[in-house]
């Protein structure tokens, strides 16, 4: 299939992007560059062998992103990756945040319509789910408030793209709620590099034992958790990229709409990570405990059947793979 993927050359996108070619699929990017560079373009040559059609174009500008479907003619499936993502941000920028995340998702379904595309996939997260009442979460738990403004503009796309599809029984809408999207390309060559201090545990340990920053922060062990400290399913990138390939096979069999939860169905915890850290690359992670911080929850996994059952698909890698490929990418490509 031909596949337009937006934001194809942050993290998640540009892993999508090998996937893609590994499984005889020829991407099209479209990325604004607000968060990732335009180097990424040559690394994915260097692993795939290819280089992407890419446009440095914004998903909100509906005239420069009118131009790449009519130049492209047709395609078969969009990959909605593009958005801005970072929780903490999300509270102090809120309107930028709705502003970028809607309307690139708004513009984007417009033209799907006015050129005739009839499936996407689209970037969701666990985050819809809220505060979970219980785990492991399945795709049927409620959806209501998430605690975040960046959590509300996936639950707002959700809705809209779901309602797009009750107007237009042809559309084919696949919802992937991801949970903690850890790792990188085996290669070092692609990961996450996230600008100034890292949010996200992955890359903060990553840091940390580069020797970029010094000790990890641990939010809490005293949870109610068998070791005190928070438990999350970490999922490598490379696993999650693959999800994307089942998704575009089942959306050719003209599913309407369908939501997958991308998960590993197992929870591990921060002492578990920091373990398989320390295993998996042979460098002691030296962590404080801190209080708890606030809006996180004590466990939060999926339930992953319903991906395995209907796409075939099920998390391969584990937290050592993704560490030490986490590891290799931080030391070797991600900014020093
Ligand atoms: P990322 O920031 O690395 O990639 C997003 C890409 O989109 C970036 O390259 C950015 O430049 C681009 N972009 C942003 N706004 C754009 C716009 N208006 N027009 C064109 N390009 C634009 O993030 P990621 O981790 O790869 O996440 C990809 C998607 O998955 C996002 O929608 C994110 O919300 C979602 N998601 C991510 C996680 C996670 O932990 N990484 C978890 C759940 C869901
Ligand atoms: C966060 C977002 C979620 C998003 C996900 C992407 C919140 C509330 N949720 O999830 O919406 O989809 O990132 O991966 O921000 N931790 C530490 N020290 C750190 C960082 C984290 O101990 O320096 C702990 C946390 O308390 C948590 C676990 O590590 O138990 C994972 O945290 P993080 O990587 O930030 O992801 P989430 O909070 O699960």
């Amino acid at each position: 299939m031909k596949v337009l993927v937006t934001g194809g050359l942050g993290f998640i996108g540009s892993e999508t992007v090998i996937a893609l070619y590994k499984n005889g699929h020829e991407p099209v990017i479209v990325d604004n560059l607000s968060n990732s560079k335009i180097e990424v373009l040559d690394n994915i040559e260097k692993v795939s062998g290819k280089r992407p059609t890419f446009y440095k174009v914004d998903c909100c500008d509906y005239e420069g992103f009118k131009k790449v479907f009519e130049k492209e003619g047709k395609m078969d499936a969009v990959i909605h990756f593009a958005g801005l993502k970072a929780v903490g941000e999300s509270t102090k920028k809120p309107v930028e945040y709705y502003t970028n995340n809607l309307l690139s998702s708004l513009v984007l379904v417009r033209l799907m319509k006015e050129f005739g595309m009839k499936n996407i996939i689209f970037s969701s997260s666990a985050t819809v789910y809220g505060v979970p009442e219980r785990v492991p979460l399945v795709e049927t738990d409620p959806v209501g408030h998430a605690t975040n403004p960046y959590g509300e503009t996936k639950i707002m796309i959700e809705r809209i793209l779901q309602d797009a599809a009750k107007a237009d029984s042809s559309l084919n809408v696949c919802l992937l709620r991801y949970f903690n999207p850890i790792g990188a390309d085996p290669s070092g060559l692609l990961g996450e590099d996230p600008n100034g201090i890292p949010n996200n545990i992955m890359p903060y340990i990553s840091q940390v034992a580069a020797g970029k920053l010094k000790t990890l922060h641990v939010f809490g062990n005293d949870y109610p958790t068998p070791d005190g400290t928070g438990v999350r399913d970490y999922i490598h990138v490379v696993d999650l990229a693959e999800g994307h390939v089942a998704a575009l096979k089942k959306l050719a069999t003209n599913p309407g709409v369908v939501i997958y939860n991308l998960g590993t169905g197992k929870g591990t915890s921060v002492f578990e990570l920091i373990a398989a850290f320390e295993k998996a690359t042979g460098i002691k992670i030296p962590y404080v405990i801190d209080p708890r911080r606030p809006g996180d929850v004590a466990e939060n996994y999926a339930n992953a059947d319903k991906a395995f059952e209907e796409l075939g698909w099920k998390a391969k890698l584990n937290v050592e793979d993704a560490c030490r490929d986490s590891y290799r990418f931080q030391t070797t490509t991600a900014s020093k």
